[in-house]
């Protein structure tokens, strides 16, 4: 098992065996904390002094199935102390599973959380509020009239408005068309749906959808910079994209800006591997944070295997850019404590088709690399092909290899088993160059059936204006290739399995230095 358990992450959140998936709340403060008209300081996401971190989890194997809420505890976000449970099948109304939801603290200190069920239709989702020999769960909202109660998914932690009204949000479909059903309650045990959605989109099902306001730190005076975040998880596609907009308590009505899609066109957090993801508001900090879940690249069998699958992604401070274009992410700030060893290397003139070695580190499974990169000269950057207009990144990336030389570049890392690099052309709307970030796990490029393709994103960047230069984040930690381009733009989270061990191994007869 030397191998297996040399994919196993160190410092990305993962249970000691078995399967994980995301998608559920850490303890949420009152819901008066996610309105920012009314801040309440009393609120805590930070329940008394402790993060509580719930995820979905199967006590009994590396695959999905017998889901329970799983919980663990930190004083710091980076070291974790597993508990039992927090969540299990209790009743004939859950016997499928506490599938994903949000948990809320209420004004009298009363944690309360709120979860899917399954198949009975009268009894999704379940609400569970107290702890140890008081707990109790009960059957809340049910899928109205017509409704497909396998379509009704993931609610929302709540928020209150000035009115005092609780509301969430509810995942569901109607034919092809994603919702944001909208719920209210007075007093957080009976609950009625809105009289209209709170957004939708032509994208198919939406799960795990997550709604909270985010300011941006360029806007001064506070609140004039502030936008109210929708994020919905595609089933679909496994993909999850996000708009933001005015949201009006008054009247319930989000409308996301104008220049942002809903769907294959939006926003994303990750452009790799990422899903049912979910943030807080962490009042003792007074940040907002989003969690995410990064799935195997293995096979089930190799899943099965390993005796493990699923990680969460690095806790990510999550805030809107200051030119309010777009969402911005950088791994919290406590990671920095666990590294050691510093390796730094300055100036160094890369030409064409070259690179260099970064020697010294402890180990190349585990490390935080920070690099600035200059393009010397950006007339030379290849042409933006226009029939690429309208393309997503990944298929532009696709059709440019690592190995396929740019004008400029590609320029970027490479960490053993795969490639995190940039492309910059010329020639893009408005004559602008086009930076696009690309993760290539090339170790696996031909691999047959587990072959995966490469992830990629464009990055709103206008290089010329930097001077060239653009930076580069990635976290590596065993199996995970975490990356931020351009200081969070751009984010792109791959995994390596173990087929690219494998073909690594039968390459270098010394792997994993
Ligand atoms: C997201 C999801 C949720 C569901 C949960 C079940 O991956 O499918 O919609 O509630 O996982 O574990």
């Amino acid at each position: 098992l030397a191998v297996d358990d040399g994919l196993r992450t160190g410092y990305h959140f993962q249970p000691p065996k078995h399967w994980i998936n995301a998608c559920c709340g850490i303890g949420e403060a009152n819901g008066r904390d996610r309105d920012p008209v009314r801040a309440d300081p009393n609120g805590v996401m930070y329940y008394k002094g402790v993060y509580h971190l719930f995820y979905q989890y199967n006590p009994r194997g590396a695959v999905w199935g017998n889901i329970v809420w799983a919980h663990a505890v930190s004083t710091d976000l980076v070291d974790w102390v597993m508990l039992p449970p927090a969540m299990y099948p209790t009743a004939p109304f859950d016997v499928n599973g506490c599938w994903s939801g949000s948990a809320n603290v209420l004004p009298d200190g009363t944690p309360v959380i709120m979860c899917r069920t399954w198949r009975t239709p009268r009894t999704s989702p379940t609400r569970t509020s107290g702890s140890g020999s008081s707990r109790t769960t009960t059957p809340v909202i049910a899928p109205g009239p017509g409704m497909n109660a396998t379509a009704f998914r993931d609610p929302t932690t709540a928020w209150q408005g000035p009115d005092g009204l609780w509301r969430l949000v509810i995942g569901t479909k109607n034919n092809h068309r994603g919702l944001a059903m909208l719920y209210h309650s007075r007093d957080f045990k009976k609950w009625a749906p809105a009289n209209r959605a709170l957004h939708s989109g032509d994208t198919g099902m939406w799960e795990c959808p997550d709604f909270y306001p985010v300011t941006s730190p360029g806007v001064s005076g506070g609140g004039g910079g502030t936008k109210n975040v929708l994020k919905v998880s595609l089933d679909l596609t496994r993909f999850e994209y996000y708009t933001f907009g005015e949201y009006d308590h008054a009247t319930d009505t989000y409308v996301p800006d104008a220049a942002l899609a809903d769907g294959n066109d939006g926003l994303r957090y990750d452009y790799g591997n990422f899903y049912a993801s979910k943030t807080f508001l962490d009042t003792a900090k007074q940040r907002r944070i989003l969690w995410g879940w990064a799935n195997e690249s293995d096979s089930t069998a190799d899943d099965i295997r390993k005796g493990w699958a699923g990680v969460q992604a690095v806790p990510r401070k999550i805030w809107l850019s200051s030119d309010g274009k777009q969402l911005v992410q950088w791994p919290l700030a406590e990671i920095e404590s666990l590294r050691g060893g510093l390796v730094n290397i300055t100036d160094r003139l890369v030409g064409a088709g070259q690179h260099f070695e970064v020697a010294g580190l402890a180990s190349a499974a585990q490390a935080d690399v920070e690099a600035s990169f200059q393009v010397a000269d950006l007339d030379k950057a290849e042409s933006f092909d226009p029939a690429w207009r309208g393309a997503d990144a990944q298929t532009v990336c696709a059709a440019r290899g690592a190995d396929a030389r740019g004008g400029v570049g590609p320029f970027g890392l490479r960490e053993e088993r795969t490639a995190v690099f940039f492309r910059v052309f010329k020639g893009g709307d408005g004559g602008k160059h086009v930076v696009l970030m690309c993760n290539d796990p090339s170790m696996s490029s031909h691999a047959d059936n587990l072959y995966k393709p490469t992830f990629a994103g464009f990055v709103d960047v206008d290089i010329a204006q930097t001077g060239g230069k653009i930076a580069l984040r990635t976290l590596i930690d065993h199996s995970v290739v975490e990356s931020f381009g351009a200081h969070g733009k751009t984010c792109i989270l791959s995994r390596v399995n173990l087929l690219m061990v494998q073909k690594l191994n039968r390459n270098h007869p010394t792997p994993n230095k």
